[in-house]
Order: structure tokens, then C-alpha cells, then sequence
């Protein structure tokens, strides 16, 4: 649907089709005594479309509409996809017998094979023509009447999965004519697929992405502008969109303003709605927009009152005033619960909360009306028992119109920069409750402000505000506690870009460190989990990482998560391991594998992460088949993904936690391939004992460990920062550190990267699987930042911080690297065994080693 600004944007690469003069052999109209063959074809005046039979798996003939002038042929429309016929010489396409369709007849037997419906049943025309026109609609017409209001029949309603300018997608209310995009079954095969794309014309009307009966997206109600879940929608010089919605119809369609660009809104087989631009430079389709596109995007992600974004994690909330419905699936990332009301609503006193910046909630249950104002669509909202929320309906010149909501309010989602107002329907208590934090012991201050802010903008409700304010103060007395029924925490969780002025210039005075808080890690039973993992069984084993096995299940129907059973020698009580796994847990940061829950019961320490759908970096980068998947835009967000973890782990979470063990195979893949640090804090549960106690042990992989700690045990960022750089350059060439020889020089990876480096010929280092589409100054600049990583010396090796300052400026003015700590060449690689571990589990090797002090 959008893409527009993109396109603009584009428009300099974009095609110039060649517009041909209605050429005079070309046949653009048929008689009603004229047919066209197998054989032949019809083409528009100015050869924009054809028409013709064509059959996609050699078997089956369908009649169909494709540009002429694409090579690579695209069907905008198929007659009979539900009826193919036999090629044979007597088939022909033509008008039906009463002048008002298409049909496919075999002229042998005067069989029809095929009939298009009859939208003029009644009409009888004089001298039909069936016309093939430059935008691509097949029309049937009287001959001498071009008026498109006149016309017989129309392939433009009748869509098939594709949308063209100018095409109307949705209602014609008046003849019960609902027009829709539907998938083809496969690319091969054009019948009726499970996937359409179709208008609600109930309530605000929005469109639906829908799978068989099952709703798979939606775009949000449109809003004068755009679609309400469509940001990045917006009319242009280029593109212009439309959206009617009056008595007689209910329609979106777009049109290209720039006649030589070709643009095409289209359902896949596979359930995705995308807009394609033809681009004439590469002779290809280029996809500007594409639906769904992310979690957020699934319909109702984050059920009955949550709100969806992918810029949080997890990316469901609940709005304010609610809490999650089950709270236990809410932990184990399934949102789809939704939330519930913490406070019910009293039907007299509530208020409303303004949500900034958010998709509209499903709308098909909502009354419209353009005429109301904002205030008397907050007042009608107010006054009914079952409305829920309300907003303007048409923001395209300020606000004008009131949509409410009635029920419960479903797939809502949050844009940063982006989105709308919407109003939700809260308790007065819970606005009182929220805005009372504003001043805590002043109630009487309250009360203006809590005027202003919970209840409404306008002066005319001070009534009502005041009425909430005593119904307040009136539980609260009678009920001293009142405030503390709000469970913990949930008002630090407090959504700030939520919440409207007032309310957030509190947040300064609540501070968040007052409130020492509670375990919210929820404990998993031993017996559940085994029971998901079936008992631990090799099926169900992801890998084995340093310290312990790790399972792939899903508890008691929650999502997939791994699952991590630690070794039983980690030499920490109970007590202890579960105060370092709280701690661990507060580490929060897109580029940290979340911790979702943990078990302690018998001798069990188990760990419950996210799942992450590439497993590790090592498992890509080291594939021969996998790692051209990692392109070079990819591995350079992985290198400046993994920094910014390991700068959080160092320096900006509440604990500074040395990793100790960064490498490959502790760097996650989600589905984005976006990198997630796994095993952080593991040094915490683990290392501590063993490095303090005993500073012969050492934790650490071979390959990756820095020289001082590998020699000396001793630690510190800057081994972390060291094993960092290894990675780096891993990431680079796709080499193993460990097992890396170049030619006869028994050069490991760092020592081949750094003689590439002085002789100037650092870009052979690349992996060939990249490919050729990279930026010359960002690969340099990274192997420069690992080899300074990886010096020899302590103190020449940057900070995070400055690791992340390189990488992300363009010309950062970089130290010249001195050599690279080289003891980890091959000299040393012998593969220690020596870890005792109990049996249920061995410990990689290659990971745990423990080196006697040299
Ligand atoms: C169709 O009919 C028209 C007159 O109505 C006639 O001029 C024309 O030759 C006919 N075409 C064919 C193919 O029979
Ligand atoms: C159908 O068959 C005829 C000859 O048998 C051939 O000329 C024609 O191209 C075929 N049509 C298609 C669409 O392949
Ligand atoms: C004709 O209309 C009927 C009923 O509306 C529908 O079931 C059928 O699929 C339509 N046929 C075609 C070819 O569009
Ligand atoms: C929205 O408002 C604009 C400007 O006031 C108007 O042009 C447009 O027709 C309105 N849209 C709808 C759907 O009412
Ligand atoms: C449909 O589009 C999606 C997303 O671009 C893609 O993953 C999928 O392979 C496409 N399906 C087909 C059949 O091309
Ligand atoms: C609330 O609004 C709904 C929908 O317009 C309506 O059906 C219902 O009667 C209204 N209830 C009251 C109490 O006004
Ligand atoms: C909910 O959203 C708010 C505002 O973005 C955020 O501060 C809070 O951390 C979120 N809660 C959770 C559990 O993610």
C-alpha cells in the first residue's frame, strides 16, 4: 500500500517504458461476432497489457491479462482460475451470449467452458465490444459508450491477487459487490489460494489480511491520511491514495501520477501482501512494502488490551491501568492472552488516558461520526457504559470526526516517531491512582492536576473530574491500602511515551531506587521441564555450551524457549546461584539473550532463555552453505550488535560483568539475524569460585582467550575486548581463529589478518561469501578495530566504548594497531581433558579448559 516515499525517491532509477503510438495491427477490442483464440491475443491501445491464454504448468490453459512489455511475465489478472480448459483449436475467449460477460466456449459444440458472473443481468445490449484498456480493466460496453459508469462488465471487479492503479480494492455497497484480492494456490498454479486481502466496511472500515477464515493482518482503519497501521504511507508527487467510504461504497485504491512507473499491490501464495515497482534498469520487480513484515505486524500479537512493539522486549505490554491475563505465558514471551482491567470501570466516574504514537485498535466493532467533535466524542464515550475508547477520525487537517470503540480493544501497536492519538477508557481510580503520583502527599495539588491529566483536557468536565477525585478520595479512605492493590513494580513498568505530560514529569520524583524489587524471574518445576525435553533426551539437545547442555522445548504449551541445565559442579549453593540468576536477569539489552525463567530444585540449576532461530553465529559464519546468508550489511549490524552488548555488560548495566567466554558460539541469531551475547554472567555463577579460589583454573575458549589470561588468569574488559577482536575478524574472513593456517606460514587468524593488514592488502581478508556488495571503508575500518582489539599489550587494546565510537563513525581518526597477542597460535593447541564433570553431561572441551599456570 505504501512505499510511496521510497518510490519517490527511487523515481530516478525507475523505468521509462516506452510509450508506443496505438499501433495499427495491434487489436485492443472485439466484437461480439469476434473471439480470440488459443493462439492469439488482444493488446491494449498503447501495448501496456495483453491478453491471451497462457498456461503456467503445461497442462492447464487459463485466459489471463500480463504487461506486454515486461519480459518477465506477470499476470495482473486470470479469467477462469478456477476453471482451466484443454488447449485445443476450437477454444476461444469472447463475450457471452447476452452481451454482459466473458466466456471461454469450445467453438466445436458451442460448449462454454467457462462463464464470468453477470453484474448487468438485466441490461441487453445492442452491440457489445469487449476492450482491453492501457490500465489494464478488460471491459465489456456498448460500442460508442466510453463511460465507465455505463459499463456492462469489468474485469477490474473481479479481481485476482493483484491490485493495479486506478483498480478499486473493497465495496460497491449498492450491488453487494465486494472486491478483494485472493493468493494463488502456488506460483505455478493460479487457482483460488488461502490468502485475501479484503475490506471491512463494518464500523471504521480497515482492511484485512486474512488466511482462509483466520486473520493474519491488518492495516488499521483508515484515518484521513493513511492507513492507521501503515506509517510509512504517504501520497506524493508520485503516488496518490484513496480511500472512500460513503453510503453507496467503501473502497481503497491508489494511482500513479508519473505514467512511466509501473507499480502493482499484490497477495504471494504464501500469504504476503507486497507492492512491487518495476525497475527498468535491472529488468526486475523491486519490492517497496511489504505486510506482515514483523511480530508486531500479526494480527492481535499481544491480545485484548496489550500493545505491540518492536522496539521493546519483550514487545507486548499492557497498556496502563492493565496487567497481563496470564501472567505465566506472559513471562514465557506469548502475549496473546492479552491483558486485563486492574481497576473495573464504574460507569459514572471513569476517565480516559491518551496513548501517543499507536495503530488504532481493531475497528470493526466502532461507531463513526465524521460530524462530532474530539470533546463530544471524549463526553459520548464517557456517557456510554460499553465504550472503551475514542479518537478522531479523520487527523488529515487537525482532528475532526469521532470514532469510539466498543468492546474490548485488540492489536494495538506502538510506532516511535509515528502513529496516532488514541484514548483508552481507564477507572477513575487507576487515573487517580497514576496521576496521584504526581504528588504524593499533597492531595489538594493533586487535584488540578489531575483534572488536566486523567480525566480530560477540557474545562467543561471539572465536574466529573472532581466527582472522580472524591470517589477517590472516598476508597481511599475507606480503604487505606488502596494504592498498594497496584502489584510492585508495575508502576516503574509504567509506559512513559503512554503517559501525557503530567504524568511523566513525576517519573523524576518516583525514583525507581527507593524500591528494592522482587524476584519477577518465575521459577519453573524440574518436572515441567523434563517433561518438555523429554527427559533431557538428545531429540530435543540444541549444543552444548560451556556449562551445560542446552534443550529446545516448549513448557506447558508456552512458546519454543532454550532450555540450559547447568553442570552440577558449579560450586554455588542455591541460595547463591539464584541471587547471581536475579541479577543476571535485570541485565536488559537487545543485543543479551533474555532470561525468562530459571528452575532450582534437587541438585538441578536450569536456565530458560528466548529462542533464537538461527541458533549461533558460529553455526552460520563457519557453514559452507550458510554463510552467504551472512551479506556484508549483515555482518557488520552483528559486529556493531555484539559491541553495544558487550559496552552494557562492561559499562552501562548496574553490575560491571566481564563475559570471559565471548566467541561464535555464544553469540545468538534471532530471526532478523540480529546478534544476541548468550552466557553472559555466566562467569558470575561460575567463574567466581573458580578464579578467585583457585587462579590455576581458567574459563575461557582457546582461540579467543587473551595472552595475560590465558598465561596468567588474570582478567579484566580487556580480555574481553581481546576475544572481541578475535570475533571481529572471524566475522570478516568467516575463519576460525582455532584451525586457521594460511599457506605453509603456520600463521593463525590473527597473525594472517595483521600481515595482510601491513602489506596494505587488508580487503583479502573479506570472505568471499559476502560478495561484492560492501563498503570498502566499513570492512577496513573493522579489521582495524579487531587487530586493535586483539594487541598484544593490556593497554594498548581500546574500551567498548570506544570500540562502538569507531565503528559507528564514519571517519574515526583510529590508532595505528601494534601486533596482536600471537601466543595463541598452534603451539599451545592441545586439547585439554582434564575437567571433571559428573557424567549426565560432558562439558565441551574446547570450551572449559583449565590450564596450569605457566
Ligand atoms: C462482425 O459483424 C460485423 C457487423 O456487425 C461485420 O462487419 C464483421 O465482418 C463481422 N465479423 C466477423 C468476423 O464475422
Ligand atoms: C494451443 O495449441 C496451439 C496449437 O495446437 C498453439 O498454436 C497455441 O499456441 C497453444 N496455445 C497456448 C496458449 O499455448
Ligand atoms: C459468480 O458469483 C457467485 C455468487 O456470487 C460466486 O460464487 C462465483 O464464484 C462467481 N463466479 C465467478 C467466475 O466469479
Ligand atoms: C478528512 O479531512 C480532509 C480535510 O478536512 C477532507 O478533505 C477529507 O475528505 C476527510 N476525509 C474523510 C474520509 O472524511
Ligand atoms: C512471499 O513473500 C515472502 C516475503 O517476501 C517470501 O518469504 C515468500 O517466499 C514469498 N512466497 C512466494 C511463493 O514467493
Ligand atoms: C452505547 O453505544 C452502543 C453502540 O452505539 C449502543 O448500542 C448502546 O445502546 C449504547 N448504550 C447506552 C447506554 O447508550
Ligand atoms: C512497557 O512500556 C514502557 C514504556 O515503553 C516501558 O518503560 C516498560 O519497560 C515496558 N514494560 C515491559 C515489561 O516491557
Amino acid at each position: 500500500m505504501s512505499g510511496a516515499a521510497a518510490l519517490h525517491s527511487c523515481f530516478t532509477f525507475l523505468a521509462i517504458i516506452t510509450f508506443f503510438a496505438a499501433s495499427a495491427t495491434s487489436l485492443d477490442t472485439i466484437a461480439a461476432n469476434e473471439s480470440i483464440a488459443s493462439d492469439q491475443t488482444l493488446a491494449s491501445a498503447n501495448d501496456v497489457f495483453q491478453l491471451g491464454f497462457f498456461t503456467p504448468d503445461n497442462a492447464n490453459y487459463y485466459v489471463g491479462i500480463w504487461y506486454k512489455n515486461i519480459p518477465d511475465r506477470t499476470y495482473v489478472w486470470v479469467a477462469n482460475r478456477d476453471g482451466p480448459v484443454a488447449n485445443s483449436s476450437t477454444v476461444v475467449f469472447k463475450i457471452g451470449d447476452k452481451g454482459n460477460n466473458v466466456v471461454i466456449l469450445d467453438q466445436a459444440n458451442k460448449n462454454i467452458l467457462w462463464s464470468s458472473n453477470q453484474t448487468r443481468a438485466n441490461s441487453s445490449p445492442v452491440n457489445p465490444v469487449a476492450q482491453l484498456l492501457d490500465n489494464g480493466n478488460l471491459v465489456v460496453r456498448e460500442a460508442g459508450d466510453e463511460s465507465s459508469s455505463d459499463y456492462l462488465w469489468q474485469s477490474f471487479d473481479f479481481p485476482t491477487d493483484t491490485l493495479l492503479p486506478e483498480m478499486k480494492l473493497g465495496w460497491d455497497l449498492t450491488q453487494g459487490l465486494d472486491r478483494f484480492l485472493n493468493s494463488w494456490k502456488t506460483p505455478q498454479d493460479p487457482s483460488s489460494g488461502d490468502f485475501s486481502f479484503k475490506i471491512d466496511y463494518h464500523g471504521y472500515p480497515e482492511v484485512f489480511l486474512w488466511d482462509k477464515s483466520t486473520k493474519l493482518y491488518r492495516s488499521g482503519p483508515w484515518n484521513g491520511i493513511r492507513f492507521s497501521g501503515v506509517p510509512e504511507m504517504q501520497s506524493s508527487s508520485t503516488m496518490d491514495f484513496t480511500f472512500v467510504s460513503d453510503q453507496q461504497q467503501v473502497y481503497y485504491s491508489f494511482e500513479v501520477n508519473t505514467p512511466n512507473i509501473i507499480s502493482r499491490l499484490t497477495v504471494n501464495s504464501t500469504g504476503t501482501l507486497q507492492r512491487y515497482t518495476w525497475v527498468e534498469d535491472s529488468k526486475s520487480w523491486s519490492m517497496f512494502w511489504e505486510a506482515p513484515k514483523d511480530q508486531c505486524d500479526h494480527f492481535s500479537e499481544c491480545g485484548p488490551y496489550g500493545f505491540c512493539d518492536t522496539n521493546a522486549s519483550p514487545i507486548c505490554n499492557c497498556t496502563r491501568g492493565f496487567s497481563p491475563k496470564n501472567l505465566q505465558a506472559w513471562n514465557l514471551r506469548d502475549g496473546s492472552a492479552g491483558c486485563v482491567r486492574r481497576t473495573e470501570l464504574d460507569c459514572s466516574s471513569d476517565g480516559f488516558l491518551l496513548l501517543k504514537g499507536m495503530k488504532l485498535p481493531e475497528s470493526s466493532n466502532t461507531v463513526v461520526d465524521m460530524a462530532m467533535s474530539l470533546d463530544d466524542c471524549r463526553k459520548g464515550c464517557a456517557k456510554n457504559c460499553s465504550c472503551t475508547g475514542y479518537s478522531s477520525a479523520n487527523i488529515s487537517n487537525g482532528e475532526a470526526g469521532c470514532v469510539m470503540w466498543f468492546g474490548e480493544l485488540l492489536d494495538m501497536r506502538h510506532y516511535v516517531g509515528a502513529g496516532q492519538d488514541f484514548y483508552v477508557k481507564l477507572s477513575a481510580s487507576d487515573i487517580v491512582a497514576f496521576g496521584g503520583l504526581v504528588t504524593q502527599n499533597s492531595s489538594s495539588n493533586g487535584l488540578g492536576t489531575l483534572a488536566i491529566v486523567g480525566i480530560a483536557a477540557g474545562g467543561s468536565v471539572l465536574l466529573l473530574a472532581l466527582t472522580a477525585f472524591l470517589m477517590w478520595k472516598r476508597k481511599t479512605s475507606l480503604n487505606p491500602h488502596i494504592r498498594n492493590t497496584e502489584p510492585q513494580g508495575a508502576r516503574e513498568r509504567s509506559q512513559d511515551f503512554l503517559l501525557n505530560e503530567v504524568v511523566i514529569s513525576s517519573k523524576r520524583e518516583y525514583s525507581r531506587e527507593n524500591k528494592p524489587e522482587e524476584l519477577e524471574l518465575p521459577l519453573f518445576a524440574f518436572n515441567a521441564i523434563a517433561l518438555a525435553t523429554k527427559n533431557f533426551s538428545d531429540e530435543n539437545k540444541l549444543g552444548q555450551g560451556g556449562f551445560g547442555c542446552v534443550y529446545e522445548c516448549r513448557i506447558e504449551e508456552g512458546p519454543v524457549v532454550a532450555v540450559k541445565r547447568l553442570s552440577k559442579n558449579s560450586g554455588q549453593g542455591m541460595e547463591e546461584f539464584k541471587n547471581e540468576v536475579q541479577l543476571i536477569a535485570r541485565l536488559q539489552h537487545r543485543n543479551l539473550v533474555r532470561l525468562i525463567g530459571c528452575c532450582v530444585e534437587m541438585d538441578e540449576k536450569i536456565l530458560i532463555y528466548e529462542y533464537m532461530e538461527h541458533k549461533s553465529l558460529d553455526s552460520v559464519l563457519f557453514s559452507k552453505t550458510k554463510s552467504s546468508m551472512l551479506n556484508w550489511e549483515r555482518r557488520f549490524n552483528i559486529i556493531c550488535g555484539i559491541a553495544r552488548g558487550l559496552l552494557y555488560l562492561h559499562q552501562d548495566s548496574r553490575f560491571r560483568i566481564i563475559h570471559r567466554d565471548l566467541k561464535a558460539s555464544n553469540i545468538l541469531l534471532d530471526g532478523e539475524l540480529n546478534p544476541k551475547i548468550s552466557d553472559f554472567g555466566m562467569a558470575r555463577i561460575f567463574g567466581r569460585d573458580q578464579v578467585e579460589a583457585n587462579t590455576k583454573r581458567v574459563v575461557g575458549t582457546y582461540g579467543y582467550m587473551a595472552p595475560e589470561y590465558a598465561m596468567d588468569g588474570q582478567f579484566s574488559e580487556k580480555s574481553d575486548v581481546f576475544s572481541f577482536g578475535v570475533l571481529v575478524l572471524e566475522i570478516i574472513s568467516g575463519k576460525k581463529n582455532r584451525g586457521f593456517y594460511y599457506a605453509n606460514n603456520e600463521l593463525n587468524l590473527l597473525g594472517h589478518s595483521w600481515k595482510l593488514w601491513k602489506e596494505g592488502k587488508g580487503l583479502e581478508l573479506l570472505d568471499t561469501a559476502v560478495g561484492d556488495a560492501y563498503s570498502m571503508n566499513e570492512v577496513l575500518r573493522c579489521i582495524q578495530v579487531g587487530l586493535l582489539c586483539v594487541q598484544e599489550h593490556v593497554d594498548d587494546r581500546p574500551v567498548m566504548s570506544s570500540v562502538v565510537l569507531m565503528l559507528s563513525s564514519e571517519n574515526p581518526t583510529m590508532p595505528h594497531p601494534k601486533n596482536p597477542g600471537f601466543c595463541l597460535g598452534r603451539a599451545i593447541e592441545t586439547d585439554s581433558s582434564s575437567s571433571k564433570h559428573d557424567g549426565t553431561c560432558t562439558v565441551n572441551q574446547v570450551t572449559v579448559t583449565m590450564l596450569d599456570a605457566r
